[in-house]
């Protein structure tokens, strides 16, 4: 989708579509809704009048223009209640509309910057919102769909955003950079996630960022199943030995800040499919595990979008990557397997197996020089039972850390939640025979017992682990998502190396 910015009168721009907005209760429309009611002789305040349209949050009413202005529909957009809008009404009420152009298959389509106006939002991030809802809304994935161009699938070419007044638009010209890049990669992500497992191996997984590293700012380096093993990465091995495809690690690093010191290490679970190994799934827990790389996507795809945007620091990604599955070679509960670290660990279930793989990546990283680290992983179906497919977990040994990614995700609609990293739980995880247990296999605060699982490994390095579990995902539409993957946890990294 192409963005282009408009400065002029929006009832002069020629589009198949174009959005204006009401919050609820309003008859007279001001602003750019205003200046389209009196082209169209009155016909949006008839019609407010009337009860037609309503402003409610996000009942959209479409209208013909029948040449009196230049768009031919017009969309008026529900803002519900002023007193109750923000950024992530901005960002859906936008993803709304993209939905709405889809159905009438406009393909050029204009909007002015919700909220911006009366709506009193800050302008840079109300247009970041509105860019960020629309590419999101725009998304489809039919790489396997022989029939293609369904009323789903469906995309709009060409997003105008329309603005009077020329000193905001320098404004925009930065936002929709940002959104832009970031909001594409997480499109990127929600790509790879979507990919069935057969698809996208360890293999082809690195294959990927190798060619993604082609063109950029970014150095590739990849560890194979040799070097895993001649490393002493026996975590990640232990995962991979019933597979037939070999495990990998991808190391990306990118370097924007002028020293040479490695400001934060980027760790993506890689379980390319996660049978549970030989504690083997059921197959409805099974059936959507090809997703278990959501974090592996979502580290590659924030490096690419860093290195565009030319982020100020230096960045090391470290992404193990295997399959988890059954074999005569495969792990067995009770083994005890050593690591990088050197901490020896009990599998207690060969279905914890992101930790593993996450724990030899930590100590790579650690050994690199990784000032601080973030891990993100589908960890647990514990996170799952805790907040469902709203928000992410988060778990850490650095509190401010921890309330910086918070809010860098609520900049951009995604929802993290912070869950205890008690000392008391630790217990669950003692072992009689080796330093620590995989998991507890009591079923307890699952979630805050995995991020213990790997804060043996972190030390006292400044972490932040996140949880994505429930959100990379989706089998329902939410906000600006489609069904399937989300992309979770791209935004909230990059927002947070932007800070
Ligand atoms: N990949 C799963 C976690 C998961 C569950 C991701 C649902 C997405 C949706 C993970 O490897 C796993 O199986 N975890 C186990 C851990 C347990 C054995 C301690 C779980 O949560 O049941
Ligand atoms: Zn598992
Ligand atoms: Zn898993």
């Amino acid at each position: 989708m192409r963005i282009i910015f408009e400065e002029a009168d929006v009832t002069k721009v020629k589009c198949d579509l174009l959005t204006v907005n009401e919050f609820e209760g309003v008859i007279k429309p001001g602003g750019a809704t205003g200046a389209v009611d009196k082209a169209l002789n009155g016909l949006i305040s008839h019609l407010s009048s009337k009860g037609e349209i309503s402003g409610k949050l996000y009942n959209n009413n479409l209208i013909h223009s029948q040449g009196k202005i230049s768009a031919d529909h017009i969309l008026v957009a529900g803002l519900g209640k002023s007193s109750e809008f923000n950024l992530d009404k901005v960002r859906n009420v936008s993803a709304k509309a993209v939905n709405e152009a889809k159905k009438i298959r406009a393909k050029r389509v204009a909007t002015i910057v919700h909220g911006a106006g009366i709506g009193g939002l800050d302008p840079f991030k109300a247009c970041r919102a509105v860019i960020e809802g629309a590419i999101l809304a725009n998304y489809k994935f039919e790489d396997y769909k022989k029939e293609k161009d369904s009323d789903e699938t469906f995309q709009i070419d060409e997003l105008i955003i329309i603005e009077k007044n020329p000193s905001k638009i320098k404004d925009y010209k930065k936002a929709v950079e940002i959104a832009q890049i970031s909001t594409n990669a997480t499109n990127k992500a929600r790509d790879l996630v979507n990919t069935p497992a057969n698809k996208l191996t360890p293999n082809i997984f690195s294959q990927i960022a190798k060619k993604i590293t082609e063109n950029s700012g970014l150095k590739y380096e990849l560890l194979e199943k040799k070097d895993i093993i001649e490393m002493g990465m026996d975590a990640l091995y232990s995962v991979a030995k019933g597979s037939k495809e070999d495990p990998c690690v991808v190391v990306l690093k990118y370097f924007g800040a002028k020293k040479s010191k490695i400001d934060i290490g980027l760790i993506g679970k890689g379980i390319t499919f996660d049978s549970g190994g030989l504690s083997l799934k059921t197959p409805k827990h099974m059936e959507d595990m090809k997703i278990d790389m959501a974090g592996a996507a979502a580290v590659l795809c924030v490096m690419e979008a860093a290195s565009k945007l030319k982020i100020k620091k230096n960045i090391l990604a470290v992404i193990p990557l295997t399959e988890n599955m059954p074999d005569g070679a495969s792990s067995k509960p009770g083994d005890v397997i050593s690591s990088m670290h050197g901490k020896t660990v009990e599998i207690i279930s060969t279905d914890a197996e992101g930790r593993m793989i996450l724990a030899d990546a930590i100590t790579y990283a650690k050994d690199k020089g990784a000032q601080k680290i973030i891990d993100i992983a589908t960890l647990t179906g514990a996170c799952v039972t805790a907040l469902g497919d709203v928000a992410s977990g988060i778990l850490g040994n650095d509190q401010k850390m921890i309330e910086e990614i918070i809010e860098s995700g609520e900049m951009s609609g995604e929802k993290l939640w912070q869950l205890p990293m008690y000392d008391e739980y630790k217990e669950y995880l003692k072992s009689t025979i080796a330093d620590t247990k995989n998991c507890s296999g009591l079923g307890k605060a699952g979630t805050s017992s995995g991020a213990l699982f790997l804060k043996e490994f972190v030390g006292d390095t400044p972490w932040a682990h996140i949880d994505i579990a429930g959100t990379a995902h989706l089998d329902r539409e939410i906000g600006p998502y489609s069904k399937g993957a989300t992309g979770a946890g791209v935004f909230t990294i990059l927002n947070y190396l932007m800070m």
